[in-house]
C-alpha cells in the first residue's frame, strides 16, 4: 500500500496550530513611514501615482504625525520639496530648509517618534542629480563628481542632526559617504546619532512615482554611474562591506521586492540591522491592481511585507505602513 509517510499538513490543520508554528510575525515596530513635506499653506495634495500618499505643508503635517502615531508606528522618514533648486543643492543644507523645519516641528509634537532624515541632494539640485555635476571640457560630457559632493552631503547631515534628526540616512551612493558623514557628525558633536546607510541602492525603474512626488528626476542622463546595476549581487557585498568599515550602524537594500536575495545575503553576512525599502512603484503597482479589483490589497500587502521580513529585513520602509499597522491590529 502506498500512502504518505510524512504528513506536513498536520501542523496546518487549524488557525491556532498555524499561528503556533508561524516563523515570521510582522509588527508595526518594523515599519518606517515616509512623508513628503512641502512649503506653502494648507496643502494636502495626493500624489497621483501614489494614492493615499500626500504632499503636506507644515501646517497639515501635525495631523499626519498624529495619525502615524495612532496607527502604532514609531518612526518616519522625511523627504522635502524645496522652494528653490540650484546647481549645488544649497537648500538641502539650509538650517531653515524644508526638511530641517519639518524635523524640528515633528520632534516638538512627538519627541518619542524616531525621525529619520534622507540625506541626499537630488530633490534640491536643478539638474536632479544626487551630487555636484562637472562637465568635462574635452569631451563635453557631464559627470557627477564624487569627492566634491561629499562635503555638501556632510553639511546636509549636520544640519539635519542640528534640527533634531534621530537617524541620518544618506542615499546618494557616493563612495566614502558613510565615513565622511560619520566624521562630520562626530566633529559637530553628534557622535551618538546613528547612520542608516542606503548601502545597496540599485539604479531601479521602481523609483518612478517617487521622482514625480519629490520632483527629483535627473534632467539629463541617469543615475547608473552611482546607483548599482540590478544584475549584480557580489558588488552589493562590496558596497555593504565598505559601509560597515566606514561606520554604518544599519544597512539598507533598495528596492525590496526584486532584491530579496540581496536582503538575505546582507542579513547572513553582517551583524548590523538590515532595512528594506519597499519603494514607490512597488506601492503603486499594488494600489493600481487593487483599485481595479484585481487583487485583495490587504492580503497582498501583508504577504509581501512578510516576505521581506522572512528574507531578513529587520526594518521595512513602506508607504503601506499605516494601513498595514492597522490591519495587524485587526482594524480596517
Ligand atoms: C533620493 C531617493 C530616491 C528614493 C529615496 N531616496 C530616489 C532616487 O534615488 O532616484 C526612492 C524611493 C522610492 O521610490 O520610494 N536619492
Amino acid at each position: 500500500m502506498s500512502y504518505p509517510t510524512v504528513r506536513n499538513r498536520r501542523l496546518r490543520r487549524t488557525s491556532a496550530l498555524r499561528s503556533l508554528v508561524r516563523e515570521t510575525v510582522l509588527s508595526a515596530n518594523d515599519f518606517i513611514y515616509p512623508i513628503f513635506v512641502t512649503f506653502g499653506h494648507n496643502i494636502k495634495e495626493e500624489i497621483p501615482s501614489m494614492p493615499g500618499v500626500y504632499h503636506l505643508s507644515m501646517d497639515r503635517l501635525e495631523e499626519e504625525i498624529r495619525d502615524v502615531i495612532a496607527a502604532g508606528i514609531q518612526s518616519v522618514l522625511l523627504f522635502g520639496i524645496p522652494e528653490h533648486k540650484d546647481a549645488i543643492g544649497a537648500s538641502a543644507y539650509d538650517a531653515n530648509g524644508i526638511v530641517q523645519q519639518a524635523i524640528r516641528a515633528v520632534k516638538e509634537w512627538a519627541p518619542e517618534l524616531v525621525v529619520i532624515a534622507d540625506t541626499c541632494l537630488c530633490q534640491f539640485t536643478d539638474h536632479g542629480h544626487c551630487g555636484i555635476v562637472h562637465v568635462h571640457e574635452a569631451t563635453g560630457t557631464a559627470e557627477v563628481d564624487n569627492d566634491s559632493s561629499l562635503d555638501l552631503l556632510v553639511q546636509t547631515a549636520i544640519s539635519q542632526a542640528q534640527a533634531g534628526a534621530d537617524i541620518i540616512a544618506p542615499s546618494n551612493m557616493m563612495d566614502g559617504f558613510v565615513l565622511a558623514i560619520r566624521d562630520g557628525l562626530d566633529e559637530a558633536g553628534f557622535s551618538d546619532i546613528p547612520i542608516l546607510s542606503y548601502s545597496v541602492k540599485y539604479a531601479s525603474a521602481f523609483y518612478g512615482p517617487f521622482r514625480d512626488a519629490a520632483h527629483s528626476a535627473p534632467q539629463f542622463g541617469d543615475r547608473k554611474t552611482y546607483q548599482m546595476d540590478p544584475a549584480n549581487v557580489r558588488e552589493a557585498l562590496r558596497e555593504a562591506e565598505s559601509d560597515v568599515a566606514e561606520g554604518a550602524d544599519m544597512l539598507m537594500v533598495k528596492p525590496a521586492l526584486a532584491y530579496l536575495d540581496v536582503i538575505k545575503l546582507l542579513k547572513e553576512q553582517f551583524d548590523l540591522p538590515v532595512a528594506a525599502y519597499n519603494v514607490s512603484a512597488e506601492y503603486s503597482m499594488v494600489k493600481a491592481a487593487a483599485a481595479n479589483g484585481w487583487i485583495d490589497e490587504r492580503a497582498v500587502v501583508l504577504e509581501t511585507l512578510t516576505g521581506m521580513k522572512r528574507a531578513g529585513a529587520d526594518l521595512i520602509i513602506t508607504y503601506h505602513a499605516k494601513d498595514a499597522a492597522r490591519w495587524l491590529k485587526g482594524e480596517e
